[in-house]
C-alpha cells in the first residue's frame, strides 16, 4: 500500500501539470482566503466575535453581518468594522431573530457562505452554578437557552439557507461553513461553573452530532474551543472571582493582565485575533474537508497534566 501511494506521488510530480510543483500549493495563496464571502457572527458587536468580523472583512468578505443582543454596541462595532460590517438586532435565545438574521443576510447579499455563533454568556457565579448539591436549574436553563439553544438556532437555519440540497430537497444554497465557539471548558472539567462547563460540551457534541448529516449537504460544521482571552466577559467574570477571593477589587487592565498570565505556552499568549485566525482559516477554503471538528486554541493547556509524584530529593541509589 505505500509503496504504492510513493509510486504514485513520484508520477505526479514527474508529469507535465506538476512542473514547479503548482499542484501542492492553495489556489488562494494571493488572494484573502474569505474573497466575496457573505458572512452572519452572532455576538458580532463584542469581543471573540467582533475580532473574527474583524478578520474576515481583512481576509476578503464581502459582507459580514454582526447579529447581537447589543444594538448600541453593535452599531458602535459596525462603524469600527467599516462599509463592509452591518448590524440586526438579535437575541439567539429568541429562534424567530435567528431566522430573520439568516434571511437578512440571504435577501441583502443572496446567499450565506459562512455562520459563526460566537453569542455565548458566562452566567452568574454563584455558589449554586459551581456546588452540585445547590446547583440552580433556573440559572442552568437561562445559560442553556442562549449557549446550546442559540447555537442550535444558528446552525439550523444556517443550514437552512447553506444545505445544497438534501434527500429531503430541502435547501437551495451553494453549501457553506459553520463554525461554533465552544471552551476549554468545555474540553475539560473544574474550569467553569457547571451551566457553562456543560454548555460547552454541549457544543463539541452538538457539532459532531451535526456534521454526518450537514456533510451530506455540502456544509461543514465545527467549533474553536479557545483559551481565556481578556475579553468584557471574562474580565467582568474575573473581577468578580478576584473581588471575592480578595475581598478587594482589581482594575480591568490587572484583571486582564492576570488573565493572560494563565497559559502553558513560554513566550505566547491567547489573544482574540488567536481565535479570530483560526475562524477565518475553518471558514475558507483552506478547510475545504475539515468538518465535524473542535479546534482547540490553548497554547497546549488542555493537552497534560503533570502528576504529582513525590520525588525524592536526592537520586536513588
Ligand atoms: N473570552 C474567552 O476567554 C472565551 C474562552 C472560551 C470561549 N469563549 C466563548 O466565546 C464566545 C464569545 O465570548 P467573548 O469572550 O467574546 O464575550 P463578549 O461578552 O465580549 O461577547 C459576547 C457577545 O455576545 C453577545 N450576546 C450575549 N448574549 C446574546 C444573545 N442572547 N443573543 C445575541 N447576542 C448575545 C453580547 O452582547 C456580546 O456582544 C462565547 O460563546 C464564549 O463562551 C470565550
Amino acid at each position: 500500500m505505500m509503496h504504492r501511494l510513493v509510486g504514485e506521488a513520484r508520477r505526479m510530480v514527474a508529469s507535465p501539470a506538476m512542473a514547479g510543483g503548482q499542484r501542492w500549493l492553495s489556489a488562494t495563496a494571493n488572494k484573502g482566503r474569505l474573497d466575496g464571502k457573505i458572512a452572519v457572527v452572532t455576538g458580532g458587536a463584542s469581543g471573540l466575535g467582533k475580532a473574527s468580523a474583524h478578520e474576515f472583512i481583512r481576509e476578503g468578505a464581502e459582507a459580514v453581518i454582526l447579529a447581537d443582543i447589543n444594538s448600541k454596541l453593535g452599531l458602535k462595532t459596525v462603524k469600527e468594522l467599516g462599509p463592509r460590517a452591518h448590524f440586526v438586532h438579535c437575541d439567539v435565545a429568541d429562534e424567530a431573530t435567528v431566522a430573520a438574521a439568516v434571511d437578512a443576510a440571504v435577501s441583502r447579499h443572496g446567499r450565506l457562505d459562512v455562520m459563526l455563533c460566537s453569542a455565548g454568556v458566562v452566567g452568574p457565579l454563584t455558589p449554586g452554578t459551581s456546588r452540585l448539591a445547590a446547583l440552580d436549574l433556573a440559572e442552568f436553563d437561562a445559560v442553556m437557552s442562549v449557549n446550546v439553544r442559540g447555537t442550535l438556532a444558528g446552525i439550523k437555519h444556517a443550514t437552512r439557507a447553506m444545505a445544497a440540497g438534501g434527500d429531503d430537497g430541502a435547501g437551495g444554497g451553494g453549501g457553506g461553513s459553520i463554525l461554533c465557539m465552544a471552551s476549554v471548558s468545555g474540553v475539560l472539567g473544574g474550569l467553569g461553573t457547571y451551566p457553562y462547563s456543560v454548555s460547552k460540551f454541549a457544543i463539541a457534541g452538538i457539532v459532531k452530532a451535526a456534521a454526518a448529516e450537514l456533510s451530506r449537504l455540502g456544509v461543514r460544521v465545527n467549533c474553536i474551543s479557545p483559551f481565556a482571552v481578556p475579553t468584557p466577559m471574562v474580565v467582568e467574570q474575573f473581577s468578580v472571582m478576584l473581588g471575592g477571593a480578595a475581598g478587594a477589587g482589581f482594575g480591568e487592565e490587572q484583571v486582564a493582565a492576570i488573565v493572560r498570565g494563565l497559559g502553558e505556552l513560554k513566550g505566547a499568549t491567547c489573544e482574540a485575533v488567536d481565535i479570530a485566525r483560526a475562524a477565518a482559516y475553518l471558514a475558507s477554503d483552506d478547510a475545504k474537508y475539515v468538518s465535524g471538528h473542535n479546534l482547540v486554541v490553548d497554547g497546549g493547556f488542555t493537552s497534560y497534566k503533570n502528576m504529582n509524584l513525590p520525588f525524592p530529593a536526592k537520586p536513588q541509589e
